[in-house]
């Protein structure tokens, strides 16, 4: 039995919807989970800069012993996954791969993804998905300003509906949307309402957390549900009180040990 928390990281709130769904689905992995709100967003930053940050995250979640880490971030794991996973002698996922598998698994062809600048860029998630559905048709779609409104609490608004709208006009075809940056399942109510509820929307949190592998939870810990209360804890890099009030809002009734605390990095 493997006690040791599952590390997570993300520039600031988004990876929390992964958060939401790991702890949906793991009921009791202790956690530890890293917004680096001082640097966000990622999205429009190289990949130099995203590799040389998202090391500092991991680095300072091997120093609190976890025993694998999750990259609960798009724009990380498009670029600077594979690095990560060669300099470090521990189990490395990010968001991708199995939200690709998800999508053959089901059959669509008729692909969307929505994500961030960086994740756009670097073609990741395109040359996954053509690599495994070879006749795949595939609309891939920055939304830069969408990261930085969830960091500031505005998913609710008109502001938001608006900007999805605007955002999502080129996409009424596809048979699915892979929501390709952690932050954008906080706008599931709206991109719903601009598709139509027929279409999937794709949140990479809720696939990884019921594929993830399962060498990296322990089995043991999930029967020994009562035995043992599980932990979690957030840490931000620099003191921002929406990330405060927005980890709250996703987090809802789930309890967090202690209070949030700010780690410099
Ligand atoms: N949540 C992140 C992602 O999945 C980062 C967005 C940002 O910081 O720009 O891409």
């Amino acid at each position: 039995m493997d006690n040791r928390p599952i590390g997570m990281f993300d520039s600031g709130v988004g990876g929390l919807t992964v958060l939401k769904q790991i702890i949906k689905e793991h009921p009791n992995e202790n956690i530890i989970y890293l917004g680096d709100t001082k640097n966000l967003p990622y999205g429009n930053k190289s990949k130099e800069v995203i590799i040389k940050l998202t090391k500092k995250g991991i680095e300072f979640l091997i120093s609190k012993g976890v025993k694998a880490i999750i990259i609960a971030c798009g724009t990380a794991t498009s670029q600077a996954l594979e690095e990560a996973q060669k300099c470090y002698d521990i189990p490395i996922i990010g968001i991708i791969d199995e939200t690709v598998e998800y999508v053959k698994e089901k059959g669509y062809k008729n692909i969307g993804v929505i994500a961030t600048h960086g994740t756009i860029r670097s073609k990741e998630w395109q040359n996954k998905l053509y690599k495994s559905i070879t006749d795949a048709v595939i609309n891939a779609k920055a939304c830069p300003l969408l990261a930085p409104m969830a960091e500031e609490g505005w998913t609710d608004n008109e502001v938001a509906r608006l900007t999805i709208k605007e955002y999502l006009k080129d996409l009424k075809d596809v048979e699915c949307l892979i929501l390709g940056c952690t932050h954008y399942p906080l706008f599931s109510h709206f991109i719903k309402e601009e598709l139509g509820e027929e279409k999937e929307i794709i949140n990479t949190g809720k696939i990884l957390s019921q594929k993830i592998n399962k060498e990296l939870i322990n089995d043991t810990i999930e029967k020994n549900e009562f035995d043992k209360k599980r932990q979690i804890q957030i840490y931000q890099t620099d003191k921002d009180e929406n990330f405060i009030k927005v980890a709250s809002q996703i987090l809802q009734d789930e309890k967090i040990d202690e209070e949030i605390q700010i780690v410099d990095m």
